[in-house]
């Protein structure tokens, strides 16, 4: 069922809905959210069953503000807090050290917890009135089934979990990709996964370099996140620099048909059945729109989708990720 998440009674009906244990489809700034009160292990459990999730794979906590943040995490270090500051409410998680008490099946057990607080006003509503509830926290995975591509409007999740899921409303996603996650566990700031903030941005906020897992490896390992493998549409996905994606489409005749491409250059195809579509030209319209655009593929019935590979540059590197991910699969 999806409600309109201008509506305060629907805000208020998904917030006794949580605290009753159940789950609710989540609007985001990045993608939509399955939730699940973190602080209740039996309801989180039904996250990782309807997702079809391994559960050993730690789910992010979404809080109301940054005070939340201390009912899960705890030895929050100072270049945390500086991004907090500088990109709270945003697309922006990061993993803490976890309160032994709290949110253990969230985290799936580990020492860290992923913390972030969403920059979308139904999210902020429903954060708010679940607080006022007991709720101080909403574990949430994007509202996919595993491995799929996340889903950037309310109609894309009931159609991963069906009319029974109360789904929020809050409109397409602005951001359109998953937040940027900074490891703050390991002294130093890691990039766990590129997103809506940019390295250089991360960087200019902490006044540190992000680091790399492998040079900040301790003596004594332990499960790290480990990251979906990929966000893939049902169609095979490749990547290619804009010379190759002509001869590839030079190459087939004027019959060819099941392949959607979608380019930033002016490609020439040899056939009227093949679907374009263009990329847009900056970073931030593309993240946007890229997820829909996956979907919008499938649901063409294409068996390819040729890509232009994105421009260099930190701008770009989310749906560079995003879309070497998808071609991986
Ligand atoms: O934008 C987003 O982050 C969206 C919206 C709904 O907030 N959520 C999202 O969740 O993308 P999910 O579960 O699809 O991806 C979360 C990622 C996973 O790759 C997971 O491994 C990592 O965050 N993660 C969560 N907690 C972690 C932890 N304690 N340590 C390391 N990685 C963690
Ligand atoms: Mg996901």
């Amino acid at each position: 069922m999806i409600l309109d998440g201008q509506d305060s009674t629907a805000v208020q009906a998904a917030a006794q809905a949580l605290a009753a244990g159940d789950l609710v489809g989540l609007p985001t700034e990045t993608v939509y959210g399955l939730a699940a009160d973190a602080g209740r292990d039996s309801a989180v459990a039904k996250i990782f069953e309807a997702k079809g999730r391994p559960s050993d794979h730690p789910l992010i906590v979404h809080v109301a503000d940054a005070a939340g943040v201390d009912h899960f995490a705890q030895a929050v270090p100072d270049f945390a807090r500086a991004l907090m500051q500088a990109y709270w409410p945003g697309p922006l998680t990061l993993i803490l050290p976890r309160r032994p008490e709290a949110g253990a099946a969230a985290a799936a057990g580990q020492d860290s917890v992923g913390m972030r607080c969403p920059a979308h006003p139904v999210a902020t509503a429903l954060l708010r009135a679940c607080a006022a509830l007991g709720v101080h926290g909403l574990a949430a995975p994007s509202a996919n089934l595993f491995g799929r591509v996340s889903p950037t409007t309310a109609a894309h999740v009931q159609g991963e979990f069906g009319p029974s899921l109360l789904v929020l409303d809050g409109g397409a996603c602005e951001v359109g990709i998953e937040s940027t996650i900074v490891d703050c566990t390991r002294g130093a700031p890691v990039l766990l996964r590129p997103g809506g903030i940019t390295r250089d941005q991360v960087e200019a906020a902490c006044g540190q370099p992000l680091r790399t897992r492998e040079e900040l490896a301790s003596p004594d390992p332990r499960a790290s996140g480990t990251l979906e493998a990929h966000y893939a549409p049902q169609a095979k996905v490749r990547l290619m620099d804009a010379q190759a994606l002509q001869t590839a489409l030079d190459v087939l005749g004027p019959q060819a048909s099941g392949i959607a491409v979608y380019a930033r250059s002016a490609l020439r195809p040899a056939s009227p059945q093949l679907l374009l579509r263009r990329m847009p030209d900056d970073a931030e319209t593309t993240a946007r729109q890229l997820f829909a655009a996956l979907r919008g593929f499938d649901e063409a019935g294409v068996k390819l989708i040729w890509v232009e590979t994105p421009p260099p540059g930190s701008d770009w590197e989310g749906v560079r990720d995003r879309l070497q991910r998808a071609a991986a699969a």
